[in-house]
């Protein structure tokens, strides 16, 4: 039986796994690490400490296999996208990486959309110019730390930077490629026009292969380090979306992914390259050679439930270190007795400022229609409809561009729970399948190297052998009606508050 491993390089860990070809998880490691806010909007870590923590679950499952270990045929990585490392020309990291939630860049993303024009921007990459991005990354190194942008010789994605360290060779895949708005996402080669006009050159670009590439080999070095075998190939992999996608079996026209992460992803997959002329949803390559996927991102699902249980659920975390309960499921239970759309109030899930469909930095959470009536299980059902409403957003969206929506794969916390699981049938009015898979990029990672290796001859082979439906919850249609009504007053928020937003951040400064 072979092995391969998928290595997931999250924003607050690595996560490793070991996969086998049919599916199973044979050994598991995670390492965290930490996130830097130096000033308020910005977001960096430190390529070391991926590297680090890599390293640490490689030697973890090097002793948990033991023997074993000479199954293993390829690693397969994935990753957060978007963030921008910096290198010179040894090779060595000149600044912290800069990542996907980092909100610095807003001149940089109106001097790019000036500089392109905004629709040949989206003509060239298929996506408008978002604070998140990599390419208003490189902008703002040109134009703040020059002394730094004259030194760098290549700047990649976290994920292909441990891929130079486990390999020592520099390469990209069209997936995370297609996250830095410098890639032709319909034609899957680097955007020339685009370089030009930002004055980026080419040269600090990696070689961008498909996912299923082999793209380098384990080192000897990192190899006697973990008991791993040495010459294993590292296939391209993918971005964390398109891995998770992958991993959750979105494969085909008509499935959705709906993630409920600390951000919150409705990912659908297409044949061919389908752009919002808005650029209210990204469109993105998929890890599948030719083909792509359609996404909206929300900043803040499981975090607004995890904001609410850090600061006004002390009651459930006392209760979990007494009795062992985890504080979600008992902050779930006070919610479930609540009616739906929770007596009018309604919780707009904007913390970290919103990305799909407002891409607004300013925005904020807020609590709508508090009356003395409401409870603590009011207030927590409204966030987790609130987080629901959010995602719904980018369903209309990817429904109003025509493709097909008919089947939600949901994963993450949004899965676990049994009432957000209900709220997203109930709201998206869509039914929300389970998986006997749910362990996120690391296991699409794992696919992708088993068909870079050979195990599989395709990426649809490897997903339809290993993953399988394990539950559907159905919607309720007699909440149409006042899921709809409800829906349309979260939508009616956003656009009153707008500028009051606005007004609240120059308090805040
Ligand atoms: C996608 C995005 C996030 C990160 C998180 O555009 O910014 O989903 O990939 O890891």
């Amino acid at each position: 039986m072979s092995y391969m491993i998928g290595i997931d390089v999250g924003t607050s860990g690595v996560k490793t796994l070991v996969v086998s070809e049919t599916g199973e998880i044979v050994a598991q490691a995670t390492a965290e690490y930490p996130l830097y806010h130096p000033k308020v909007g910005w977001a960096e870590q430190d390529p070391e400490d991926w590297w680090e923590g890599t390293l640490s679950t490689l030697r973890e499952i090097g002793t948990k296999l033991g023997k074993n270990a000479s199954r293993v045929k390829a690693i397969g990585l994935s990753g957060q996208m978007h963030g921008s490392v910096f290198l010179d020309k040894s090779g060595n990291v000149l600044r912290p990486a800069i990542l996907w939630c980092d909100v610095r860049t807003a001149d940089q993303c109106r001097y790019i959309t000036e500089k392109v024009g905004r629709e040949e921007l989206i003509r060239h990459t298929s996506n408008p110019a978002l604070e998140g991005f990599t390419a208003p990354k490189i902008v703002w190194l040109q134009q703040n730390e020059p002394e730094i942008y004259s030194q760098v010789a290549k700047v990649l994605l976290p994920k292909d930077y441990v891929r130079y360290r486990l390999t020592g060779e520099i390469f990209t895949e069209m997936s995370d490629a297609a996250g830095t708005l410098l890639l032709d996402v319909t034609n899957r080669r680097w955007s020339k026009a685009v370089l030009e006009a930002l004055d980026i050159s080419p040269e600090i670009l990696p070689e961008c292969r498909e996912s299923i590439d082999a793209c380098g080999t384990l080192t000897r070095e990192v190899a006697e380090h973990t008991g791993l075998p040495a010459g294993i190939p590292v296939a391209g992999g993918g971005a964390d979306n398109a891995c998770g996608a992958t991993g959750a079996g979105i494969v085909k026209p008509g499935r959705v992914l709906s993630s409920i992460g600390s951000s919150g992803v409705i990912l659908v997959h297409t044949d061919r390259p389908q752009t919002d002329p808005q650029g209210k949803v990204h469109t993105f390559n998929h890890a599948i050679p030719n083909k792509w996927y359609v996404m909206g991102v929300i900043m803040a699902a499981g975090l607004s439930l995890k904001w609410f249980r850090d600061n006004l659920g002390h009651l459930e975390k006392q209760m979990e270190n007494l009795t062992g309960i985890d504080a979600y499921d008992l902050m779930s239970k006070e919610a479930a007795p609540t009616p739906p759309g929770a007596e009018g109030l309604i919780f707009l899930p904007y913390l970290n400022g919103e990305r799909t469909p407002h891409a607004d930095a300013y925005a904020r959470g807020v609590f709508f229609g508090l009356n003395p009536r409401h409870t603590r299980g009011h207030m927590i059902r409204s966030v987790m409809e609130g987080v629901v409403y959010a995602l719904r957003d980018s369903v209309e969206i990817i429904r109003g561009m025509g493709i097909p929506v008919n089947e939600v794969r949901a994963i993450g916390g949004g899965a676990k729970s049994p009432l957000w699981r209900q709220m997203q049938a109930d709201i998206m009015q869509l039914e929300v399948a389970t998986l006997n898979i749910d362990e996120g990029p690391a296991f699409g990672a794992a696919l992708l190297a088993g068909v870079s290796a050979g195990v599989y001859t395709s990426v649809e082979e490897a997903a339809e052998n290993t993953v399988r439906i394990v539950h559907t919850t159905k919607p309720n249609r007699d909440l149409v009606g006042l899921y709809d009504d409800y829906y349309g007053l979260f939508r009616s928020l956003y656009p009153a508050l707008k500028d009051r937003f606005r007004e609240a951040a120059k308090l805040e400064a």
